[in-house]
């Protein structure tokens, strides 16, 4: 009762995720470990039969390398790429570029856990002088000011991030394309709530995994169905050694413990 399939994967270890800093839209290089990872998920989607047609990532490059990578493992470098700054991470404000044990001990964790975590609390803006402002960057000069974001809470990183999953990856799947989604933590975050109708309240425990792919199945409705395999409020299953995987997420969870 499959109707269609699709593939999630986080970006590999950035260099601020190892160094334990606030990234958001700061466009960090993978990490050596970030770059193994996102190898090892190609292998693992090239092990279990998976090819792809097209794939989508965000305009940052810890996403693009991650999705160039599993690609190159898979020998699928070839397929059409589509970069949209709607697959983004979620801004970050204020806190980008921050180390996040830092701010734990400045602010505390349970602020910490709301600004990492809660739904619709963002974190402070980010000030429009700032260099890091994203009007300052040309990729993102087709977005009108009041699109620009200085700081965002998961729920405005689903007011773009719903719309692009609607109006254009949607299409894609209905077509009948295997897709490949290289992205981030919040935007994945923002997506799967979506996908799997996730309560506003349970979406605060939800934590995903650097460079380890998601297989989604959908029948034609587009309902996520339950893999045997999921862990936690998902529906789709990650590949690899279940156990290894649960450490990481709990590994993301640590990053402010
Ligand atoms: C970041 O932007 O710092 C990370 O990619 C995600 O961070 P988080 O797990 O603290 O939300």
């Amino acid at each position: 009762k499959a109707a269609y399939r699709m593939v999630l994967v986080r970006h590999g270890e950035s260099e601020w995720n190892k160094e334990n800093r606030f990234t958001g839209w700061y466009d960090v290089q993978l990490s050596e470990k970030g770059i193994a990872e996102a190898k090892e998920g190609g292998r693992l989607l090239k092990e279990a039969g998976f090819t792809f047609d097209k794939a989508y990532t965000s305009v940052l490059r810890r996403a693009i390398k991650t999705c160039w990578l599993v690609l190159e493992e898979m020998d699928l470098m070839w397929i059409p790429v589509e970069k949209a700054w709607q697959l983004n991470e979620r801004h970050y404000g204020a806190l980008q570029g921050l180390d996040k044990n830092e701010t734990v001990a400045k602010h505390g964790k349970d602020q910490v856990h709301i600004w990492r975590r809660s739904y619709d609390i963002p974190p402070p803006p980010l000030e429009k002088n700032n260099p890091h402002y994203p009007g300052n960057d040309v990729r993102y000069g087709q977005l009108l000011q009041r699109e620009t974001p200085v700081t965002e809470s998961l729920k405005t990183t689903l007011d773009r991030v719903v719309p692009f999953w609607e109006k254009v990856i949607k299409p894609d799947v209905t077509a009948g394309k295997g897709l490949l989604i290289a992205a981030h933590g919040n935007s994945l975050r923002a997506l799967v709530k979506k996908l799997d109708n996730i309560p506003d309240s349970d979406i605060t425990e939800l934590n995903i995994p650097t460079g380890t792919p998601l297989v989604y199945e959908l029948d034609s409705e587009f309902k996520p169905i339950k893999h045997k395999e999921s862990i936690g409020p998902l529906s789709g299953r990650y590949l690899g050694n279940q156990e290894a995987i649960k450490a990481r997420i709990l590994g993301v969870k640590n990053q402010t413990k």
